[in-house]
C-alpha cells in the first residue's frame, strides 16, 4: 500500500449498480473526493448466496479495491454489510463503513411512532441485520421486515417504471401496509432507484430511508477527523470497474448519476479471485 492522503479515492463496492446510489450521495455531500468502485456484476445478485460465498466475494471486492490505494472503503451492499463487515473490518487496514448502522440510526430519528419496516435481500432480512441494530438502539421500536428480491434484477435492468414492478411492489408491500409504520427502510441499496414505485405502493406518509445519505455524513465525519478530506477544488475523478460487460452498467449508471461516464473497465474474475 502506498502512502495515503486526501488525494487517495475513497472504494466502494456492491454487486452491481446498487452501490452507485450511494456514490451519488457521497459525491453530493463531497464533490472533490476521487472516487473507484467496483459492481461485481457477473455475480450479481448476492442477496440469496450463503453468508460464506458474500463473505468471500466481499473480500476479493475489498482486496481489489485496495490495491487502487483507497483511503476508506464504503461496502455500499446492505447484503455484504449485514455479513461480511465484521470480517472486512477486522482484516483491512483502512477503515470500513457499511450501510447497516447509519441507515437504523436515522430511520429511528426519522420514526415518529417508531413502527418502522425494512425491505431488503432474503440475506439482510434472514440475518436480521436492521432488527437487530434497531432493537439495541430502541428496544421498543416494532420492526417489520420483508424481503423482495425481485427488486434486484428490475433495479439491474433499469425497469424502474415498469408495470411488472408495480405488481410485484403491491404483492411485497401489502402486508407492511397493514402494520402502521411510519419509516420504511430501503434496506438494499438497489431500492432506491425504485423509489417511485415503492413510494407510490407504501403511500405518501411513509418517508423512505435510503442508507445512502446518512452514510456519506458518516464518510464526511471520518475524513475530517483523520484530516483526509481531499483539499482539491476540482470534481473528484470517478473510476469503474465491472466483472462483466460494461453495456448495461454503464447505461443505468450514466442515467443515474446524471452524467456521462467513460472510464468503466471490465476485470476478469480471475483477476479478483484471492489465490489460496
Ligand atoms: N445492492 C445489494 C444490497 O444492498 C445487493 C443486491 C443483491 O445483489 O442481491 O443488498
Amino acid at each position: 500500500m502506498n502512502n495515503i492522503d486526501g488525494n487517495s479515492p475513497i472504494g466502494f463496492f456492491d454487486s452491481g449498480i446498487g452501490g452507485l446510489t450511494v456514490v451519488r450521495s457521497v459525491t453530493n455531500l463531497l464533490p472533490n473526493e476521487n472516487i473507484v468502485y467496483f459492481g461485481d456484476t457477473a455475480r450479481v445478485p448476492y442477496g440469496s448466496k450463503s453468508n460464506s460465498t458474500v463473505i468471500e466475494y466481499s473480500m476479493e471486492a475489498a482486496n481489489f479495491l485496495l490495491k487502487k490505494n483507497i483511503k476508506l472503503l464504503v461496502v455500499a451492499c446492505n447484503t455484504a454489510s449485514s455479513v461480511a463487515l465484521e470480517t472486512l473490518q477486522n482484516n483491512l487496514p483502512i477503515p470500513v463503513i457499511g450501510m447497516i448502522e447509519p441507515g437504523s440510526d436515522y430511520a429511528l430519528h426519522t420514526s415518529q411512532n417508531k413502527i418502522i419496516g425494512v425491505i431488503g435481500t432474503y440475506s439482510t432480512i434472514n440475518n436480521r441485520a436492521y432488527s437487530t441494530r434497531l432493537h439495541i438502539l430502541d428496544p421498543n421500536a416494532k420492526v417489520y421486515e420483508k424481503a423482495c428480491p425481485l427488486f434486484v434484477p428490475f433495479a439491474e435492468e433499469g425497469l424502474v417504471d415498469h408495470e411488472a414492478l408495480r405488481l410485484v411492489a403491491a404483492e411485497y408491500l401489502s402486508e407492511l401496509k397493514s402494520k402502521g409504520i411510519d419509516t420504511l427502510v430501503l434496506g438494499c441499496t438497489h431500492y432506491p432507484t425504485l423509489k417511485k414505485i415503492i413510494q407510490n405502493e407504501i403511500g405518501p406518509e411513509v418517508t423512505l430511508i435510503d442508507s445512502g445519505t446518512p452514510a456519506a455524513n458518516i464518510v464526511e465525519d471520518y475524513l475530517l477527523e483523520k484530516g483526509l478530506k481531499n483539499s482539491s477544488h476540482l470534481p473528484g475523478t470517478q473510476e469503474f470497474f465491472v466483472s462483466d460487460v460494461p453495456a448495461k452498467f454503464k447505461e443505468i449508471a450514466e442515467r443515474f448519476l446524471g452524467k456521462v461516464i467513460s472510464n468503466i473497465h471490465k476485470i476478469d474474475l480471475e483477476e479478483l479471485i484471492i489465490q489460496r
